[in-house]
């Protein structure tokens, strides 16, 4: 469909969402109208504890997948105050929060968002986090990677299948619009958490495919159904540990989790160009799956889980690694399972920020330690020298990408997302 001007509406959607900002937002409203979305609750007491329960309110797939909302944003932040946030400064970032959650119903067409604090925000109290917070640092994650560190105070990450919803959300937020979806901000976070950083995405059949333009993806290789630049299918339901596995257990922040947020660059010209299929099945998933054909196309005839302990792929990743010459990003990575469940949540998405193919990594894991341990198992460093397997090269996907940026965050339950101190009472 294109509009009165000829641009067709998509492209227009998908660069004003990058674009972001309210000249970009009222150009959209102008030509295409507001999207008809559900507000949320008067009464915000019945929204769950956790900021990251988003799993009953988001849509399935025939499967009983979860699929993420299309369109993504994540605004890292800094407190502007000198010392430590007062309590009028942290009744005003609620009640922008809550602004949020009346205007949007939490759902893929309305709004699902968190917000998370970093390390470098904790350091201004006197008291440690307590016992159980598991929150360090951003540190490099492989003996190939020099990322820069993201220290911002805090991010939030906003959600929606509608690109408009995402960019009026964050207009309120930043004080540039006083009604959302007809509702009235009660306020925003301005004057008292100012943008450091903004990073836009997109997830979903199609969206790929429609952003080729940009440097590191082959125009027109990629998949036309597939939901990520590198053409298969992710997030089957047995590859995602559950919200419960994922949360903060006891202490002032159980019903919290923890956030790992990083920005990767993906080199797909080789991945497309030169690599074959078979190469390209066997180190996403698994040489057996290459071997045995049992991806097709995107891979949504796995149902919900690409097949990794059904077929003993990670058990054997150094066996192939011998036998094949090549071992599977997800075998690997699924080596960190315990008791069958992975240890964290993915909600990444696609990027073409800065004009380039890229992917913002955004998991959630009970400790930062849990990340830690899922990614030392997709390094693979114990497989490399094997055969054909390099440090990088036929070792998953390592070849492919290259992690820039790194960064940490704690996401308090709800009731504490608000400024929280080190110490909840
Ligand atoms: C370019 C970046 C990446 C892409 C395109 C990608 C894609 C995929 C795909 C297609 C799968 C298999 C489908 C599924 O099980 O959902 C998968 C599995 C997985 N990936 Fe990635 N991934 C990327 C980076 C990462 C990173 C940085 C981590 C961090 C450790 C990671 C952790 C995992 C885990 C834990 C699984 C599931 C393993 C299991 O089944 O237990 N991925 N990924």
């Amino acid at each position: 469909m294109s509009d009165q001007r000829g641009i067709p509406r998509r492209t227009f959607l998908k660069s004003a969402v990058a674009i972001g900002g309210s000249a970009a937002l009222s150009a959209c409203v102008d030509r295409f109208g507001a999207p008809d979305v559900d507000r949320g609750p008067e009464d915000l007491s019945a929204l769950p504890d956790r900021q990251h329960a988003w799993d009953e309110f988001l849509s399935t797939d025939d499967h009983g997948n979860v699929v993420p909302p299309r369109h993504h944003l994540l605004l890292l932040v800094d407190y502007e105050g000198d010392g430590r946030p007062t309590e009028g400064e942290r009744e005003q970032v609620e009640s922008a929060f809550r602004g949020l959650e009346r205007a949007y119903e939490r759902s893929n067409d309305g709004l699902v968002f968190t917000v998370g604090y970093t390390p470098a925000y904790f350091e201004r109290f006197d008291d440690d986090l307590p016992g159980g917070v598991d929150l360090p640092e951003p540190e490099a994650m492989a003996p190939f990677e020099e990322p820069a560190f993201d220290t911002p105070d805090a991010a939030v990450h906003l959600a929606s299948d509608h690109g408009q919803v995402v960019m009026a959300a964050e207009e309120a937020l930043k004080g540039n619009q006083s009604t959302l979806n007809g509702v009235e901000m009660p306020a925003s976070l301005s004057g008292v958490l100012s943008e450091a950083d903004r990073r836009s995405g997109f997830v979903g059949a199609g969206l790929p495919a429609e952003n080729d333009d940009v440097a590191g993806v082959p125009e027109g290789e990629v998949p036309e159904d597939a939901p990520l630049y590198m053409g298969f299918k992710s997030n089957f339901s047995k590859s995602q540990a559950s919200e419960d596995f994922v949360t903060v257990d006891e202490g002032p922040f159980a019903g919290g989790t923890t956030q790992h947020v990083s920005k990767i660059r993906l080199h797909l010209d080789q991945w497309y160009d030169q690599d074959s299929r078979y190469h390209r099945e066997a180190t996403m998933f698994c040489p057996v799956h290459a071997e045995e054909g049992l991806v097709e196309g995107t891979g949504e005839n796995m149902g919900d889980s690409s097949g990794m302990e059904e077929h003993g792929c990670p058990a054997h990743t150094e066996e192939h690694a011998r036998e094949y010459g090549k071992v599977g990003h997800s075998q690997k990575s699924a080596r960190a399972r315990e008791d069958g469940s992975p240890l964290m949540i993915r909600r990444d998405f696609d990027a073409t920020d800065d004009d380039r193919a890229s992917l913002h990594f955004l998991s959630l894991q009970e400790t930062i330690g849990d990340f830690v341990e899922t990614r030392e198992a997709m390094n693979g460093t114990d497989v490399a020298g094997e055969s054909g397997v390099g440090q990088r090269t036929n070792n998953g996907i390592l070849q492919y990408m290259t992690v820039e940026r790194r960064g940490n965050y704690l996401l308090p339950p709800r009731d504490l997302r608000a400024l929280p101190p080190a110490r909840p009472e």
